[in-house]
């Protein structure tokens, strides 16, 4: 059956996430092994809408899947918001020749690409973000490596915190979603996690928790606040005053979105890729690619952003069951 697209684009958007340039390899090579052209859209929506186009061939995306980033860089456009810069970048893809977008992001980009799709580009979005905040997936590109790197943090700290029989406070990253809080929580063995979407602001109970558990012999505590919440320097001074216990705050920052990306981001990622570009040959536009239930799916836009997603009840009542009560 002929391909329902000639020429694909792809481009990055949002945050950038470990895994998304193994997902762009796997949309070239994909691609060119389907007979279609691929090129580059540079920056996100703002390189689109500056004609920032380049073509790709099999060699553009050697050495690529071991590196985090994105080679394709990445941006956030208030134009593109406008329906002027949304008609404006659909007409360059035209211009292009470009007939089939691979859009790879969060629920923001896909907005976007939904835009391109109602103007005539077939368009097909793949979840990269560190977050896992997108609610139609169970796994999103960067997640994983994320996870680990903040784990890694964490276990470092940890090592310090011992020694000085201190209290450390840990923010992770997750915009307003736990997800990286409960991870790398449970997986460093932390006392307490804090989520934005559980926690009711009782600090005095956090305190009595980290009274009582010192009590009890505990030498150090390790307390994961997550982005969400903030406010980590300040709730490190009220929880020393209160317990008389040293008390640090570290926040990670963007490291969790830089390194290498695990082998689990390196094959979702490549598979996710491989996925968009068949979409696009049968025809398929406005379809978000997700994981779920161990299967890769894929979802009409519109209803992939009407899902809603919430920390898992289970997983939150284990965090609170492997600590010190
Ligand atoms: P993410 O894709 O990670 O959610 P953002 O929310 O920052 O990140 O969105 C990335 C970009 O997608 C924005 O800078 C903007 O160019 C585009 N975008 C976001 N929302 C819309 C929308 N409703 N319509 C058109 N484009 C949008
Ligand atoms: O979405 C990924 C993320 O790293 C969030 O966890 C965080 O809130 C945000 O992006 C930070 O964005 P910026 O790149 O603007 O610092």
């Amino acid at each position: 059956m002929a391909n329902a697209v000639t020429t694909i684009g792809v481009l990055t958007s949002g945050g950038d996430a470990p895994g998304m340039n193994a997902a762009i390899r796997a949309v070239v090579r994909t691609g060119l092994a389907k007979g279609l052209k691929v090129k580059g859209i540079m920056r996100g929506y703002s390189g689109l809408l500056n004609e920032e186009i380049v073509d790709l061939d099999f060699f553009s995306v050697s050495d690529i899947i071991s590196r985090g980033g994105t080679i394709l860089y990445t941006a956030r456009c208030e134009e593109f918001r406008t329906e002027e810069g949304q008609k404006k970048g659909a007409e360059i893809l035209k211009r292009h020749g470009i007939d089939g977008l691979v859009v790879i992001g969060g629920d923001g980009s896909f907005n976007g690409a939904c835009k391109l799709a109602n103007l005539g580009i077939n368009a097909i979005g793949l979840p990269g973000t560190i977050d896992l905040d997108i609610a139609c997936t169970d796994y999103t590109i960067g997640f994983d490596t994320a996870i680990n790197t903040a784990m890694d943090a964490i276990d470092k700290i940890r090592d310090t915190s011992a020694s000085h029989e201190r209290c450390s406070i840990i923010e992770v990253m997750g915009r307003s979603a736990g997800y990286i809080a409960l991870w790398c929580g449970i997986a460093a063995g932390a006392e307490a996690i804090l989520l934005p979407e559980r926690y009711d602001g009782n600090e005095q109970g956090l305190i009595n928790k980290i009274l009582e558990s010192r009590k009890a012999g505990k030498k150090h505590h390790i307390i994961i606040n997550a982005e969400g919440i903030g406010h980590s320097a300040s709730m490190a001074k009220r929880i020393e005053a209160a317990t008389g216990i040293e008390t640090r705050a570290t926040i990670i920052g963007h490291i969790q979105r830089g390194g290498n990306p695990t082998c689990k981001d390196r094959m979702y990622a490549s598979i996710m890729g491989a996925k968009a570009v068949e979409l696009l040959c049968e025809g398929k536009t406005k379809r978000v690619v997700g994981y779920l239930n161990g299967d890769f799916v894929d979802f009409d836009i519109n209803e992939a952003l009407a899902m809603k997603k919430d920390i898992p009840e289970y997983q939150y009542e284990i965090s609170k069951m492997l600590v010190h009560r």
